[in-house]
């Protein structure tokens, strides 16, 4: 299945212009404050969190989902966690490949394993280790894409034993 037959919540290149502000309470400003904390830091901050969270959980092999470009993965191959990253578009994926080629010679770059793969057949695409990934992750507003959650909690359940499987939605 290719990216294109991806459900979409608005057509591509309709303006955000007109759509309600569901920010407009103020209420989950406050909370993206506390959260993110200092700005100058927030990248710092977020990393320590999401390390610190998937140590908590003795989380080893991870499965990316919808990882992008690979920012998340590349910040986790460099903590030593074994990715393994996926994604529906080779356009995004294109820049994981570039920067794995390029730190290549570094171990743990070289063990990360990129590949195309589609949540929705997420479990067809995807060789899951025998004992499954440890966490499966969705990161940086991936969710909004997907159309039915619960397919893809269940997906996600295949990949990793359920007890392992980190859920937490993050910035989604
Ligand atoms: C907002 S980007 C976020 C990328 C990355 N997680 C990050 O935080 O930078 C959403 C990504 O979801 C991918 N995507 C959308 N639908 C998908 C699907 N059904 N299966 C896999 N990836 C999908 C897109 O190709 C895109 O790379």
């Amino acid at each position: 299945m290719s990216v294109d037959s991806v459900f979409r919540t608005r057509s591509l290149g309709v303006g955000a212009v007109g759509l309600p502000d569901q920010y407009a309470d103020g209420k989950a400003a406050k909370v993206w404050q506390l959260y993110i904390g200092d700005t100058r830091s927030r990248t710092e901050e977020y990393k320590t969190w999401v390390v610190s969270l998937l140590k908590e959980h003795k989380v080893q092999k991870i499965l990316d989902v919808a990882c992008g470009t690979g920012v998340d993965s590349i910040m986790l191959v460099e903590e030593g966690f074994k990715m393994t990253s996926v994604d529906a578009s080779d356009k995004m994926l294109k820049y994981a490949l570039k920067e794995r080629w390029e730190r290549r010679k570094e171990s743990v770059f070289d063990q990360w394993v990129i590949e195309e793969a589609n949540w929705l057949t997420l479990t067809e695409d995807v060789q899951k280790p025998n004992d499954g990934f440890d966490a499966v992750i969705c990161l940086g507003n991936s969710f909004a894409h997907l159309p039915d959650f619960k397919e893809i909690a269940d997906s996600a359940e295949e990949m990793a034993p359920p007890e392992s499987v980190t859920k937490h939605p993050s910035q989604d």
